[in-house]
């Protein structure tokens, strides 16, 4: 049985998990954080299923192994390819997974059309028809890949001109067919709002999960009786790739730290 004051273990395919990360420490800060950034096999949106799943079992086995008490798939596109398998793998280990919000999307807008923005791999995913089957039955809902943003969202990129014009050029179909109420299905989204907010009119509303994920977390948590009474530890950090360049990028998507480590497997 873990410990309350255990850590929990949060990753993505790279920095994108840290919107995630953000809505957890708002949401429970007494709790430890630790994140792997797999920036190193970054984009998970254009690989296949097995790769995926293949890298979110190292990365759930090394969490487990520092005595995480919970994981965090901060990773849309991870999460479609391999929650089912962890959760398989660890059967009793609290692991929050999440998808891009159909649901509440589709009883907010008025105009009956939605857009969702997201990878390759969570738009073709099995995972994501189900949710349009159960939840989208009554709104017309057009699905827009968008390869490219990631990569540069991942240089700490969140506002040249390549980016703008790459955005827009994904968003622009979407409101030409009367979208009012757009999903960003994709963790490394929503460091884009800032500049959405000057691409798309002020009625379009803008939907992530971020929050409610650090929700579920915590039903996990206080059902299994693993709330943190605090303090918390600091967040640590551990990419795939150059450490140098996550200790970088942290300062603008998170804050600075220097505990950012080499993840060897
Ligand atoms: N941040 C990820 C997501 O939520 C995936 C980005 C990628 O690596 O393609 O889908």
């Amino acid at each position: 049985m873990a410990e309350r004051s255990a850590p929990i273990g949060v990753m993505d395919s790279g920095v994108g998990g840290l919107s995630v990360l953000a809505e957890i420490q708002r949401l429970l800060p007494n709790e430890t954080l630790l994140y792997v950034a797999d920036c190193g096999h970054v984009p998970y949106g254009e690989k296949s299923p097995d790769y995926i799943r293949e890298r979110c079992r190292h990365i759930a086995g090394f969490f487990h192994a520092e005595g995480a008490k919970a994981m965090v798939l901060a990773c849309n596109t991870a999460t479609v390819a391999a929650v089912a398998d962890l959760r398989e793998l660890y059967p009793t280990w609290p692991l929050v997974g999440m998808e891009p919000a159909v649901k509440p999307a589709a009883a907010a807008t008025r105009s009956g059309v939605v857009g969702v923005l997201a990878t390759t791999g969570t738009l073709q995913s099995a995972k994501f028809a189900a949710l349009l089957d159960r939840f989208a039955n009554d709104v017309q809902v057009i699905t827009q890949p968008c390869p490219g943003l990631v990569e540069l969202i991942e240089t700490g990129d969140l506002t040249s001109l390549a980016l703008r014009q790459m955005l827009l050029g994904y968003v622009q179909p979407l409101l030409a067919a009367g979208c009012d109420t757009l999903i960003l299905g994709c963790t490394h989204y929503p460091f884009l709002r800032p500049l959405l907010a000057d691409l798309v009119p002020a009625d379009v509303a803008i939907i992530d999960t971020g929050a409610a994920v650090a929700r579920q977390l915590q039903r996990l948590l206080g059902a299994n009786d693993l709330l943190a009474e605090g303090p918390a530890g600091d967040a640590r950090f551990w990419t795939s790739a150059d450490p140098e360049t996550l200790r970088t990028i942290l300062p603008v998507l998170w804050h600075k730290s220097d505990d950012v480590q080499r993840f060897a497997l």
